[in-house]
């Protein structure tokens, strides 16, 4: 058992620490305002080896492990958890299932690009009757020879009009429920896909979310991923590596939030001393630290055992349901120790809070979490 990070990690965290810092929280607020997406940052964060994080260099990737992950997404999420959604869907979810299924050819014309960070990717699971249970997709691909006819909805897609490449689930043969299910490279601008408009959200508003629109989309058949029926199988497998980027994204919005509160609680006064000196408060702090440390074990753990090709799927589900929840409790903590400041745009917890919820919610719901740790445990 050794905890130490190595001198590499620590380079890693000090660098995503610092683009935090410097590039991600000017602007944070008005981004969330507005609802605009981090274009400059993004191209700045592909420029830096961050949308590719460990992809294979022959790929254009960075060749990092998994825990140089999680310490990327947990100081990017501290300031910014809009743009650390961005890294993380194409990081885990887009570049990790080219890297590990797809062809040679796939990877070539869609990994490369994606990994240098010239374009982004989407991953494209849920739709309006298909979100916890993702085996009832209502897309369907049919077979025509040379390419697949492809039709339906999809709904919540994080970079669904900024992304370049598209991972599209969709059902070949309904009759055989999860194994007629396959996943298609789609390029934005093929003809019969259409982009819906951008949703207003509670949190992470910097992203952007939308439904994709698919009407007799022809799709080549050397843009399937794997063998026929493969695409569930798919949609787990990289979801399972998915969670422990969100888990890292709930902690670092857990940490961020700790971080401004406990600085604030040393400076604002009441009662005649600082408010940390209260031992209403210091609980509070106790708490927060105790929790933060927990859920960044649990990341910790579910990247190492990733980075050993051991199991992970139960340790990453773990990470994201403890860590949403703490990011949950700690934000609203954060809010309460800022009193009416917390309540302001300006001191930052009320973004945090409201973006932690998203962390509950998306790459398989708090309830979702719970259903793969009672099977995995009860197998
Ligand atoms: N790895 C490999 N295979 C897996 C697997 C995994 N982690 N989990 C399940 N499977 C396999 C099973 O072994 C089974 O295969 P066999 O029948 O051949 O043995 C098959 O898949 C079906 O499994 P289940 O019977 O367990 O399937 P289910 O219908 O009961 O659903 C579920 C399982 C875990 C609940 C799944 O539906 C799920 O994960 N739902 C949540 C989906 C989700 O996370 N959506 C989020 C969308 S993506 C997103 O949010 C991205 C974004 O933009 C930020």
């Amino acid at each position: 058992m050794y905890f130490e990070l190595s001198e590499e990690h620590l380079m890693i965290q000090q660098a995503a620490r610092d683009f935090a810092n410097t590039e991600l929280k000017p602007g944070v607020i008005e981004r969330d305002e507005h609802q605009k997406f981090p274009y400059e940052q993004i191209k700045k964060l592909g420029e830096l080896g961050f949308l590719g994080m460990m992809v294979d260099p022959k790929y254009n990737g960075s060749g990092m492990d998994t825990i140089s992950y999680v310490l990327a997404m947990e100081e990017l999420s501290k300031i910014d958890a809009s743009t650390s959604v961005v890294v993380s869907v194409n990081n885990s979810l887009v570049c990790f299932g080219l890297e590990n299924y797809g062809s040679e050819f796939q990877k070539e014309k869609y990994l490369k690009p994606l990994a240098a960070g010239e374009i982004i990717g989407a991953f494209c699971l849920s739709e309006p009757e298909a979100g916890s249970d993702a085996t009832s997709q209502h897309t369907t691909a049919v077979d025509m020879g040379d390419h697949y006819l492809l039709n339906g909805t999809k709904n919540w897609i994080t970079n669904g009009g900024n992304a370049s490449t598209y991972l599209v689930i969709a059902q070949t043969n309904s009759a055989l429920r999860h194994k007629g299910i396959n996943v298609f490279i789609v390029e934005k601008g093929m003809e019969g896909f259409s982009v819906g408009p951008k949703e207003n959200k509670l949190g992470i508003r910097g992203s952007d979310t939308h439904s994709l629109m698919f009407t007799d989309v022809k799709v080549p058949k050397e843009n399937r991923i794997g063998e026929e029926g493969f695409g569930f199988t798919f949609a787990m497998k990289t979801l399972d590596g998915g969670r422990i980027g969100i888990a890292s994204q709930a902690l670092g919005i857990a940490s961020g939030a700790y971080e401004l509160a406990l600085a604030y609680s040393k400076e604002r006064k009441t009662f005649g001393k600082p408010i940390a000196a209260h031992q209403a408060i210091q609980f509070k702090l106790a708490d927060m630290a105790t929790e933060i440390e927990a859920a960044r074990m649990l990341c910790l753990k579910a990247a190492w055992l990733k980075d050993q090709g051991l199991p992970y799927a139960l340790a990453s589900s773990m990470a994201k349901l403890f860590a949403s929840d703490v990011a949950m409790r700690t934000t609203v903590e954060a809010v309460q120790i800022h009193g009416g400041y917390g309540f302001v745009k300006e001191y930052h917890v009320e973004r945090l809070m409201r973006d932690a919820k998203i962390t509950q919610i998306y790459e398989g719901t708090s309830e979702i979490q719970r259903m793969i740790i009672a099977r995995e445990i009860l197998k």
